[in-house]
């Protein structure tokens, strides 16, 4: 029930927990649900592991075959102390130990094949794994950074986080450690039981009663450790979550004096990782002792009903302690095998969650074969096309009809919530229309190459992100091969050259991280360098100098005539002084467009422009 309050607060942040499926869903539940699914989600997930292990054909093979080797040597070892003993009487006899002389060499060229063997194979898996878990971990990363802003903002960075780092771990864990034993337990299991009975089938036939009981534990144990391992994963997930969220809002949560709630919260979820560790610590505790009773017991009863046999001369001494040799090693397997299920469930489960986002869509995907534009001076039309948007399902835009201009630098103003920012992002092509197209001199942005579109469009937002590195390096995001010059050029264009040339470094003072180490403002000029210096066809402001002040907004707009000269530009504003600088305004609201025209003639009609025109003129006298 801790798990239940503790997974409330967490709910309210983010729209669609991850877990919610899980919340006070009964263990049967999900083993039903997850029994429907394990067929879909296992082909899944074997397609992403034969594609992954494809280039390594032969080190698999190899792999296969030395544990192959290694397990028959470690089967001759026995065989050959079994007849080793049991040529001692006639040897006793004729005082000769010539004929020993052939066994121990053969035992000892046995010992010697399987820890080379072992040492290879082991060796292989490594390096299997490591190139695996590499390609793996590139992979992922490469398709996260390729998911559409849509697919991020429903999928937390904490679950990010968890597929890159603790799901990758449980595969590369599986590889180090938890493959060799599987493999050679595998093998073993197999080799040993054959071997036991082409030994002697009665001895073999008492083994196998153990087997009842044995199969009985390890499918109760399997059953309880998935359910018990979902808990685990699916409690260290919050845990990681609600790091993620607590550390990612840090000022937020020291500003709210959040501290305490964050720390019941993080409390809970981590006691909640710790009981569902416990249990299946205690699982193990029940499992381990159980199968090594079982094992014993068998050797007991080998023992009795073999040293019966022996002494009524029905089989040889020689053969009992082959029989007993081989015991262990049939026990032996089976511990490891169900040992390493969870390792090998975990990597399984990790797997299944990978290829999960792997399979993901980039939602906004390049074409195949993207559309060229043709050179453009004085920027590019953009339009609107009978546009509806839905971020999920309240529609934001109810049908967009809009045509600007090349060249034309358009602002936008209107309240909260009317569908600003959304019309920028689509502009951007962070979003796709539901219907209707964006075009860009009449080509749709869908069929722009993703480079083309950088180029094309750029969208200045109040979350001006910096990279960790220096100022310079964060202009240059702009162009990457701009000279320092430019650079420099870019930023006094914009009216930051004074700010960073009293840094300590200038423009190679680090910027922190996410660029902690400058003020909002600051931040904001560096972006507008980074914009200045990309030269795109199409600006795309939304209320990007709302965190300026007004010496610095004014320098700003100076610098935004320089730039917005000769290319398309949409501001999304607040300040008059910056629609002042538009040729035209648009009004929007509820996602349609009411006013448009040029602020003069807004300016003098009764609409909502000029009435807002009247409170700001207010607002300055
Ligand atoms: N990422 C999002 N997911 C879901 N709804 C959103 C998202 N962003 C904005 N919205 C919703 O879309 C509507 C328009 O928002 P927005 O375009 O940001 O307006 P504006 O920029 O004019 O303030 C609002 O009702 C808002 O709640
Ligand atoms: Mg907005």
């Amino acid at each position: 029930m801790t798990t239940q309050s503790a997974s409330a607060p967490a709910a309210s942040t983010q729209p669609a927990p991850p877990a919610e499926a899980w919340r006070g869903i009964a263990a049967e539940d999900i083993e039903e649900v997850s029994g429907k699914l394990t067929t879909l989600l296992r082909r899944r997930s074997r397609r992403l592991l034969q594609d992954l292990l494809r280039p390594y054909k032969v080190l698999s093979t190899s792999i296969l075959l030395l544990v192959i080797v290694a397990n028959l040597a470690a089967l001759a070892g026995p065989w050959l102390v079994g007849v080793g003993i049991d040529r001692i009487p006639e040897l006793l006899k004729s005082h000769q130990a010539g004929p020993l002389t052939v066994v121990i060499v053969a035992f000892a060229a046995s010992v010697i094949v399987q820890a080379v063997a072992t040492r290879y194979y082991v060796w292989g898996i490594g390096r299997l794994g490591g190139k695996v878990v590499f390609e793996l971990r590139r992979r992922l990363f490469v398709h996260f950074l390729r998911l559409p802003v849509s697919f991020h903002e429903r999928y937390t960075s904490g679950r990010v986080i968890s597929r890159q780092v603790s799901d990758i771990d449980s595969i590369s864990d599986l590889f180090d450690e938890g493959l060799a034993a599987l493999g050679s337990a595998s093998f073993s299991l197999i080799l040993v039981g054959t071997g036991m009975i082409l030994l002697d089938w009665r001895l073999a036939l008492v083994v196998m009663t153990g087997f009842g009981p044995l199969i009985w534990l390890s499918a109760w144990f399997r059953r309880e450790s998935a359910v018990a391992y979902r808990q685990t994963r699916d409690t260290i997930a919050k845990v990681i979550v609600q790091f993620v969220e607590t550390f990612g809002g840090i000022k937020a949560v020291q500003a709210f004096r959040r501290e305490r709630r964050n720390e019941d919260i993080f409390g809970e979820l981590n006691e909640a990782y710790t009981t569902a560790t416990r249990r299946s610590m205690q699982l193990l505790a029940i499992f381990f002792p159980g199968v090594t009773l079982v094992g014993n017991l068998a050797i007991g009863a080998v023992l009795l009903y073999g040293g019966y046999l022996v002494i009524h001369h029905e089989m040889q001494l020689g053969v009992l302690v082959t029989f007993l040799l081989y015991l262990q090693r049939f026990f032996d397997p089976l511990i490891d095998l169900s040992q390493f299920y969870s390792s090998f469930q975990a990597a399984g489960a990790a797997l299944e969650k990978i290829s999960g986002v792997l399979d993901e869509p980039p939602q906004v995907a390049e074409p195949i074969e993207p559309a060229g534009l043709t050179e453009a001076a004085g920027g590019r039309t953009v339009r609107f096309d009978s546009v509806s948007f839905a971020y999920r399902s309240a529609v934001v835009l109810p049908d967009l009809n809009l045509t600007i201009p090349a060249g034309q630098t358009v602002a936008i103003v209107g309240a909260t919530g009317a569908g600003k920012t959304t019309m920028a992002r689509l502009i951007a092509r962070l979003y796709d229309p539901v219907q209707g197209s964006v075009r860009l001199d009449g080509v749709d942005l869908r069929e722009l190459s993703d480079r083309t579109l950088r180029r094309e469009v750029i969208l200045i937002t109040q979350e001006n992100f910096l990279f960790s590195g220096s100022i310079a390096d964060n202009i240059a995001l702009g162009k990457p091969d701009a000279t320092r010059t430019e650079i420099m050029a870019a930023a006094a264009a914009i009216g930051a050259d004074d700010f960073i040339s009293a840094l300590p470094k200038g423009y190679d003072d680090e910027v922190g991280k996410h660029g902690s180490r400058l003020s909002a403002g600051q931040r904001q000029l560096i972006s507008f360098a980074r914009a200045f210096i990309a030269a795109p066809a199409v600006l795309v402001l939304d209320e990007a100098t709302s965190l300026l002040d007004i010496p610095s907004e004014r320098l700003v707009q100076r610098a935004l005539q320089t730039i917005l000269a000769g290319r398309t530009a949409v501001i999304i504003a607040h300040r008059l002084s910056t629609v002042a600088i538009a040729d035209r305004v648009l009004v929007v609201r509820g996602g349609r467009i009411v006013e448009d025209g040029p602020p003069s003639q807004l300016m003098a009609g009764d609409g909502e422009y000029s009435s807002l025109h009247e409170s700001w003129q207010q607002s300055l006298a």
